[in-house]
């Protein structure tokens, strides 16, 4: 089994920025042979902040001609209070994302493998849907087949028992909770996307992938998180019971920087 996995696209209804990678992009999806492919979030450049961004993902998502599996991004439903309070996670953000993209956490049984997507914006935002995706999660690891999950944000930087990343990765309590629930499967792979890095380690037997952005990378206003600072897309081979992920680079990529125009996507 073959599966395609890119993130952060940050489309824009409005800014062209970094329009000719999402057009190469879209052009190296088009001509690859996948068994399913995989977005790990961020859609959209600011779908949290107006709808128009996520009509705007699901619109290039759909010129694809390949089906879709997506997990949410901060900037598709929001975040943490505590990271982003202008920005939370709200049922109604939660509720715009599943009517354009679908389920926000989904499960897909193929070819022998468990593949399963978090929604990695609930974890710590003590909400009733926070408790609603452990307990389904813990329901999806009840399987004898080995398991891959697919989630947004990392669970950690560098090691599980590390202190808060704040907006980097997961935070402790809901990283360990999620771990915990892991160790009760056969849990191969995590896959994230969010930093805007590729990188692979391995960490007490489960590969934690990161899978770089397609649309720009961080320069000078991100720490020193380790990585690799490219775009590109991940492929992953999946065997009989291992996962084999390689970084691929569609041509025509152009390493942008965000700085530049942050100020007008972002706005502090
Ligand atoms: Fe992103
Ligand atoms: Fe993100």
């Amino acid at each position: 089994m073959r599966l395609i996995q890119i993130s952060d696209t940050h489309v824009s209804a409005s800014h062209q920025f970094f329009r000719s990678n999402l057009a190469a992009t879209a052009t190296w999806l088009r001509s690859q042979e996948a068994t399913l492919f995989v977005h790990t979030g961020d859609l959209g450049m600011d779908s949290a902040g107006q709808e128009v961004d996520l009509y705007a993902s699901r619109d290039w998502l759909a010129g694809l001609g390949a089906p879709f599996h997506c997990v949410p991004g901060n900037h598709d439903v929001g975040d943490r209070i505590e990271i982003n309070p202008r920005q939370p996670v709200t049922g109604a953000r939660l509720q715009r994302w599943r009517d354009a993209i679908g389920p926000d956490r989904w499960l897909i049984d193929q070819q022998g493998w468990r593949l399963i997507g978090l929604n990695a914006m609930l974890l710590g935002t003590d909400q009733a849907e926070e408790q609603a995706q452990y307990s389904w999660f813990d329901k999806a690891l009840e399987t004898d087949l080995p398991v891959a999950v697919f989630l947004h944000k990392p669970l950690f930087i560098d090691a599980p028992d590390e202190p808060p990343r704040g907006y980097w990765s997961v935070a402790p309590q809901p990283r360990q909770r999620v771990m915990a629930s892991m160790r009760r499967a056969r849990v191969k792979m995590v896959a994230s996307g969010h930093l805007h890095l590729h990188r692979q380690q391995v960490v007490d037997g489960i590969s934690y992938v990161w899978c770089p952005a397609s649309s720009f990378v961080c320069g000078e206003s991100q720490e020193e998180l380790g990585g690799e600072r490219r775009l590109g897309a991940v492929v992953h081979q999946f065997g009989v019971d291992a996962v084999e992920s390689q970084f691929l680079r569609p041509e025509g990529l152009d390493d942008l920087k965000i700085e530049p125009v942050q100020q007008i996507l972002y706005p502090r």
